[in-house]
C-alpha cells in the first residue's frame, strides 16, 4: 500500500517469545501451567493473594534476564522513522513485560498493566515496583498493608486506555496485528473494528491466529524475522534478511 499516515500496531506475547518470555496459549505456555483462574482474576487475588503474589512475582524477576529482540527494536526504528516523515504509529500492547520501551517505544499503550509497576487496591496508588509483592507490605501512601497488587488487569477487569486505543483505530489507515492469538476481548475484536472503520488490517504472527480471515493482508514466521522485513518496506528500505 501507499505510505500510510497513522499505523496502529497491536502486540501480544508472541513478540516476546524469542527473548525468553513465555506465551499463553501455546504448547507448554503460561496457561498450561497455571489456573488463570487462581493466578489472574480478582476473585483468585481474594482467595490466595500469596499464591498469586508468587506468580508475578517471578515472571518480574524474570524481566531482569531477558532483553528486546529484533522485533521490538523494529516497532522502535518504526515509530522514529514515522514521525520523522509527519506520520503516527501507536503500539497497543496486551503485554505486560517492559521490553518495548527497553527498544525504543515511546508512544506505547500497555492496556493489561505493567509487570513493573504495583498498584494499591485500597489508595489506588501506582507507582513502580522492582521488587516482590507480598501481603505484609504497606502502600507507602495509605499505609494499609496487605492491599498492594501487580499493577496488571485481571480477567473481569477493564483493560486500560481503551478509548485512546479506538479512537487510534477508527483514525489509522492500517492496523497491524503481530504476536497475538486474538483469543482474549477487547483486544481480539480490533481488526474487526478496524475492518470496520474502512481500516486495511495486518497480521503478523507465526501462525494464523483465530482471526486470520478477517485481515486483509499477512504474513506468517518468527517475528524476530518477518517484523524487521516489514518494518524495513514501510521505511522504504531494502536489504536481506
Ligand atoms: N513470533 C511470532 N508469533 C509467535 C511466536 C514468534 N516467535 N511465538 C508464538 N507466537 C504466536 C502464537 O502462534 C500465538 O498465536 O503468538 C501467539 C501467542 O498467543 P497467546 O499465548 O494466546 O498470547 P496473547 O495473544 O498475547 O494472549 C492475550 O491473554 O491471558 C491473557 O493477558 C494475557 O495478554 C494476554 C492475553
Amino acid at each position: 500500500m501507499a505510505s500510510p499516515k497513522n499505523i496502529v500496531v497491536l502486540t501480544g506475547s508472541g513478540i516476546s517469545a524469542e527473548s525468553g518470555v513465555a506465551t499463553f496459549r501455546d504448547t507448554g505456555g503460561i496457561w498450561a501451567k497455571y489456573d488463570y483462574r487462581e493466578v489472574a482474576t480478582p476473585e483468585g487475588f481474594a482467595a490466595d493473594p500469596a499464591l498469586v503474589h508468587r506468580f508475578y512475582n517471578d515472571r518480574r524477576r524474570g524481566l531482569s534476564s531477558v532483553a528486546p529482540n529484533a522485533a521490538h527494536f523494529a516497532l522502535g526504528e518504526l515509530e522514529a522513522g514515522l514521525a520523522a516523515r509527519g506520520s503516527v504509529m501507536t503500539l497497543i500492547t496486551q503485554n505486560v513485560d517492559d521490553l518495548h520501551e527497553r527498544a525504543g517505544s515511546q508512544n506505547l499503550l500497555h492496556m493489561h498493566g505493567e509487570l513493573s509497576k504495583s498498584q494499591c487496591g485500597a489508595c489506588g496508588d501506582v507507582r513502580a515496583c522492582g521488587e516482590d509483592l507480598s501481603i505484609e507490605i504497606a502502600c507507602p501512601v495509605c499505609e494499609r498493608a496487605g492491599a498492594l497488587r501487580p499493577f496488571v488487569v485481571w480477567f473481569g477487569e477493564m483493560p486500560r486506555f481503551m478509548d485512546a486505543a479506538m479512537e487510534a483505530i477508527a483514525s489509522a489507515d492500517l492496523f497491524v496485528s503481530i504476536g497475538t492469538s486474538g483469543s482474549v476481548y477487547p483486544a481480539a475484536g480490533f481488526v474487526t473494528d478496524a475492518r470496520g472503520a474502512g481500516v486495511a488490517a495486518m497480521e503478523l504472527n507465526l501462525e494464523p491466529s483465530e482471526n486470520a480471515h478477517f485481515f486483509t493482508d499477512s504474513r506468517y514466521g518468527p517475528a524476530t524475522k518477518i517484523v524487521p522485513a516489514w518494518v524495513r518496506e514501510m521505511l522504504g528500505e531494502s536489504g536481506a534478511d
